[in-house]
């Protein structure tokens, strides 16, 4: 019987969507507004949930203080008010799209969760945009 708990969490950052190998000219024809020099801020909305047996000592798949301070610790605190291009060492070479976030928080929050659990990542952008990541 596998149950899946989830937990909603937000931070606030600013990004730009830009290659450095890519001329200004092609960086505004693919990312628009989003190549904006001077960086833009999304109020982000993540969910992450996690799959697992419960555990018939505590009735809890996993207890959800603990996923609550990995969220904190893992996104929250490098995330929030921050830039995402210069303050979060995977961003530096790495376009910090909705997608590419998804990944990064999934990895982070991954190595922190026992593996018999799997773990979904839902990341909203702006209300109407969101991306889903699972791992795979
Ligand atoms: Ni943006």
């Amino acid at each position: 019987m596998r149950v899946t708990v989830s937990r909603h969490a937000h931070f606030n950052a600013a990004h730009r969507l830009y290659r450095k190998d890519w001329s200004d000219e092609q960086n505004d024809a693919v990312f628009g507004k989003c190549n904006n020099p001077n960086f833009h801020g999304h109020n982000y909305e993540l969910v992450v949930s996690v799959t697992g047996e419960i555990n018939p000592q505590t009735g809890y798949v996993m207890d959800m203080k603990d996923l609550k301070a990995i969220i904190a610790d893992e996104v929250e605190t490098p995330f929030d008010h921050k830039n995402l291009n210069l303050d979060v060492p995977e961003f530096y070479d790495l376009n910090p799209t909705a997608e590419n976030i998804a990944v990064v928080i999934w990895n982070r929050i991954r190595r922190r969760i026992d593996s018999a659990m799997d773990v979904e990542v839902v990341l909203y952008e702006t209300p109407r945009n969101f991306v889903t990541y699972r791992g795979n």
